[in-house]
């Protein structure tokens, strides 16, 4: 086996530990995996926050074969086709406020790149140029393109790679002491927005083109916001003409029991990003939400007939994507499941949260369908969570680990019972290690 496994370099994975004790899937229905053995696992990470409505969902797999057989792919430059305006439509119903411009990318990473120019473009059609920094959090996740790593404030995911960007600052994370165990938004810690005052004021409001944060920080192990934290947040932009950017990549497509973490948080910020679960993960997709007064400025800033964007990839908005966008979205309302995420979310959390006495948990987080819990570090950080990452999977599991901290985020479609053999699952492998 390992012979047929040398050739495949996986991403985030110690590859030679991978390759001498393979976990793959084969196969995978509903809220289940199977693995190669024949395993059957249950999903308690939506595959990676991706496959909202589940797995094997046909109506997907079917208009992703229709498309491909009717037109299986168009130049994104200077063509397009019809599908890509339905969905950039449909996606731009679910946003708040006029965020209605859609500018499609293949991935997460992608869109916060992306975002990041069109912050820049924005700044200098409006003749302020200077504005180069951008500002993000410790402990932030915003992808692995250059910008995006420059963004974001997970260690490991910046050390080994130089000096990031310049012009890039972080604000604290959002996580205090006092947190530790508290269901929802804490009630303290709004002042950390504060941090990005205290950054304008060093570094001149006026030379800052954009704040980048996460609804709720997802992939480090789940930082709910403070109550008021993104309001003060959006507060001080408005002061010093800096935009908020929402990174919705995890947040997006109901994980917070609304559309967007954006609405569940009550904030309008001026761009969004979104992937994963935007084609149920059924196609690689990404997605760029601006405010129309955004789009309209860089757009009349440039002659007519000209270029207003010199960015884009070939595979944006590829055809076979947008039909799954757009059979995704449909499942989505068809199913209410953004509706059906608020009312599983207290079940859920109240199960996960009642994982509070293993000695060996020592804080658990939790918003809407996404919770995170860390672990007492073991011999050198990040071994136990690994290993527990196995053993669950081993027992029938599936969930994300970050270093020690495990992350939970079914598909939208879960019952509850399969919350209980989740919680059950984690008990058992949790009171072993
Ligand atoms: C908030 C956030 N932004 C960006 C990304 C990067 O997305 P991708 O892996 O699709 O490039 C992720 C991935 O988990 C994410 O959680």
């Amino acid at each position: 086996m390992a012979g047929d496994l040398q050739y495949h370099w996986l991403p985030f994975t110690g590859n030679r530990e991978f390759k001498s004790e393979p976990r793959l899937f084969v196969r995978a229905q509903g809220m289940y995996f199977w693995g190669a053995n024949g395993e059957k696992i249950l999903d308690g990470c939506s595959g990676l926050f991706t496959c909202a409505a589940g797995h094997g969902r046909t109506e997907i797999a079917d208009a992703v074969a229709q498309q491909l057989n009717q037109l299986d792919y168009t130049p994104s430059f200077l063509r397009s086709h019809p599908a890509s305006f339905e969905l950039a439509q449909r996606i731009a119903d679910l946003t708040p406020a006029d965020l209605n411009r859609i500018f499609f990318v293949n991935s997460g990473s992608e869109s916060v790149d992306t975002a990041m120019k069109i912050c820049s473009i924005y700044h200098r059609a409006r003749r302020e140029g200077q504005r180069y920094m951008f500002v993000s959090r410790e402990r932030a996740y915003h992808g692995v393109n250059i910008g995006g790593t420059s963004l974001s404030g997970m260690v490991r995911n910046r050390e080994s790679f130089g000096p990031s960007l310049p012009g890039v600052v972080h604000m604290r994370h959002t996580w205090l002491p006092e947190h530790r165990f508290t269901k929802g938004q804490p009630d303290t810690g709004a002042e950390l927005a504060e941090d990005l005052q205290r950054l304008a004021d060093l570094h001149g409001g006026q030379n800052i083109a954009a704040c980048f944060v996460e609804p709720l920080a997802g992939s480090t192990g789940v930082l709910i916001p403070p109550k008021g934290y993104l309001q003060r947040l959006r507060e001080i932009c408005d002061d010093n003409g800096i935009l908020l950017v929402l990174d919705e990549v995890i947040c997006g497509f109901g994980r917070t029991g609304r559309p967007f973490g954006a609405q569940s948080f009550g904030v309008v910020p001026d761009i969004m990003t979104m992937a994963k679960a935007i084609t149920n993960g059924a196609q690689p997709m990404g997605a760029v939400a601006v405010r129309q007064g955004i789009y309209d400025t860089i757009t009349e800033a440039a002659p007519q007939g000209a270029v207003e964007l010199f960015h884009g990839y070939t595979f944006s908005a590829h055809p076979a994507a947008c039909a799954a966008g757009l059979a995704a979205l449909e499942i989505y309302e068809k199913e209410a499941l953004f509706d059906r995420a608020a009312a599983l979310s207290p079940y859920f959390l109240d199960s996960v949260f009642a994982l509070s006495d293993l000695p060996v948990i020592t804080d658990i987080r939790g918003y809407g369908m996404i919770a995170g819990f860390d672990l007492a570090a073991g011999v050198k950080p990040g071994m136990r969570g690994h290993a527990v990452q196995k053993r669950l999977f081993d027992a029938g599991l599936h969930i994300k680990t970050t270093g020690d901290a495990g992350i939970l985020a079914p598909p939208l479609i879960a019952e509850r019972s399969h919350i209980d053999d989740m919680c059950q699952t984690l008990r058992v492998v949790l009171s072993e290690c």
